[in-house]
């Protein structure tokens, strides 16, 4: 196991109801923002529920903060949240809502463009946020990252600053979600875990079986929050192994990979494909290409995950490979390029892009620009 620190100061307040402790949780006299996306919180009553707790607190809001969040978009609310002079932001939506809502955070307390702050990938001073959220996929209740994306460029970057204040995660606030975010929530959540856990064998057991422990859930849970998003305890199982999956709790001293990642952000800001369903496509190539390199751990992965246990090691890793691929298609999601009429034009743009950043992603740092090419390949 590797040296680590770890340490979380995000407030997770779960459960049914909980949006009333709001007024709690603010500071007393907090001049607040909050940020929305295009509206589903008005359909689901969480709006309703944030404005009633909200009451005697001055607060302005402000809405648009579209999926992929937009410097563009980003900028706009900076003013406006400068202008009210707010010191609290509250974000209320999805990864998208909260992940734009932290370059505000930062970019309030920065005389340049919030742009640059991207560009520098991190920045500490900050307004403090807390987050109600309403999709579970990304974690980003409860970690310091956001990723932003500028459309002028078709670029998608990540950015680090600080975590939430406090969470709040009421699992009826995601009955309302659309079966396609839902299948991308699963698929992202469940590569968040991955690249974090399929990297060389050994480094830790408690890492390992926690990771496992929230893949075996969400491979138990899918087929039912896909047929119906609004039971309760499994929608809670959903939330609570999404926020689990990347809020550092899974990585304390181990390897961690991220290539799979870098290459979906790209095929995002390039053909603005939904994050959760780049992931679906990539990863099966990243395994393909890589398996030598993540050799015990997929053996490993195939034997504690899908009880894959007969055969010799090479088909066992191939049959691992194949019920990963198959798990992504069941959630009714594409796990190849050319289903989303992707090609080797964006292929090189990749590998161009990522030899232009000098990139040297995952665990070994071998995935540069002619590794890319290879996983997009693998996965055509
Ligand atoms: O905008 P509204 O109207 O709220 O609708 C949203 C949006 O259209 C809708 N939605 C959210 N909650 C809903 C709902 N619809 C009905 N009922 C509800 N309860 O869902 C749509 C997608 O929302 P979005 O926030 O974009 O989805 P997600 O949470 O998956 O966030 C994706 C973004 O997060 C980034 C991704 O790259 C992408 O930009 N990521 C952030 C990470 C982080 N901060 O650590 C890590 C991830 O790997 C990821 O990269
Ligand atoms: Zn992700």
């Amino acid at each position: 196991m590797k040296n680590f620190v770890f340490q979380n100061p995000t407030k997770l307040v779960f459960g049914r109801g909980q949006i009333a402790r709001l007024g709690k949780l603010l500071p007393a006299g907090a001049r607040i923002m909050v940020t929305f996306g295009g509206g589903s919180v008005k359909r689901n009553g969480v709006y309703d529920q944030v404005k009633a707790a909200l009451a005697g607190f001055e607060h302005t809001e402000f809405w648009g903060i579209e999926p992929n969040p937009a410097v563009e978009t980003l900028r706009k609310a900076v003013a406006q949240g400068k202008e009210f002079g707010a010191d609290f932001l509250l974000a209320v939506g999805g990864g998208s809502v909260i992940d734009g809502t932290k370059l505000i955070s930062a970019a309030m307390c920065y005389e340049g463009d919030a742009w640059e702050l991207v560009q520098k990938g991190y920045y500490g001073t900050t307004v403090p946020i807390g987050t109600v959220l309403t999709l579970p996929a990304t974690g980003s209740e409860m970690n310091s990252g956001a990723v932003i994306s500028r459309y002028e460029t078709h670029e998608k970057l990540p950015f680090y600053s600080h975590h939430p204040r406090f969470s709040i995660l009421d699992p009826e606030a995601t009955f309302t979600l659309p079966r396609r975010q839902i299948a991308c929530g699963i698929a992202d959540t469940f590569v968040h875990v991955v690249e974090q856990y399929m990297t060389s064998a050994g480094q830790s057991r408690v890492m390992d079986r926690w990771a496992e422990g929230i893949l075996q859930t969400l491979i138990e849970i899918a087929p039912k929050v896909l047929t119906d998003s609004t039971d309760y305890d499994t929608m809670a199982d959903f939330m609570l192994s999404a926020t689990m999956g990347l809020n550092g709790f899974i990585a304390m001293g181990v390897n961690e990979d991220w290539a799979t990642h870098m290459i979906g952000h790209e095929l995002t800001a390039l053909h603005s494909l939904t994050h959760g369903a780049t992931l679906a496509i990539v990863y099966n190539g990243t395994l393909r290409v890589l398996r030598e390199q993540k050799r015990s751990k997929i053996l490993q992965y195939g034997e504690r995950v899908w009880g894959i246990c007969e055969g010799d090691e090479e088909s066992r890793i191939d049959a691992a490979i194949a019920r990963t691929e198959e798990f992504f298609s069941s959630l009714g999601l594409s796990t190849r390029l050319s289903q989303e009429n992707i090609g080797e034009e964006s292929i090189a743009e990749i590998e161009r892009r990522f030899n232009a950043c000098d990139a040297h992603y995952g665990e070994c740092g071998n995935v540069d620009g002619a590794m890319a090419r290879k996983i997009l390949e693998a996965c055509k």
